[in-house]
């Protein structure tokens, strides 16, 4: 079967396996390696994107359930330099092994198209569903609250 979907801003059409998970469209088909696959069962959080400006597990999800829909996955985040939401998890130390991180700051610009100004109860709501092993969370709740003041003209 076939399917149209837009992927970080470019219309894509390709034939597929009817029961091709969209994590495994995105990374296999395309060579969008920067997301990642951990549980494959929707604990993780490792394979969110953003659809259509939401984030969801793309493991989750068959591709063909993309039809029509819009995709940004980390690579179409910060194109030619990092995002604002990419430095400030580097500032502040939020990534350590980084198997978490694309999916981690997806789920985390998601949030904040949501909710531009999420207090840190807030922001830890919002990346429940995303595990990190390494960093015990702090400096991740930091580096989305540091880019949520900055999108607000507050600075970092
Ligand atoms: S790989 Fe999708 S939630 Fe873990
Ligand atoms: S930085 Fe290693 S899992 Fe999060």
């Amino acid at each position: 079967m076939k399917v149209s979907v837009t992927v970080n801003g470019s219309a894509i059409e390709a034939e597929i396996w009817p029961l091709l998970r969209l994590s495994g469209f995105l990374r296999n088909a395309l060579g969008l390696v920067g997301l990642k696959e951990g549980c494959c069962e929707g604990e993780c959080g490792a394979c969110t994107v953003l659809l259509d400006r939401k984030p969801v597990n793309s493991c989750l999800m068959l591709a063909f359930q993309a039809q029509g829909r819009e995709i940004l996955t980390i690579e179409g985040l910060g194109k030619a330099d990092l995002s604002g939401l990419q430095q400030a998890f580097l500032d502040t130390g939020a990534v350590q092994c980084g198997y978490c991180t694309p999916g981690m700051i997806l789920a985390a610009e998601g949030l904040l198209l949501a909710n531009p100004c999420p207090d840190e109860a807030e922001i830890r709501q919002g990346l429940a569903g995303n595990i990190c092993r390494c960093t015990g969370f702090a400096t991740i709740v930091q580096a989305v609250a540091s880019e949520a003041a900055a999108r607000q003209g507050m600075g970092r």
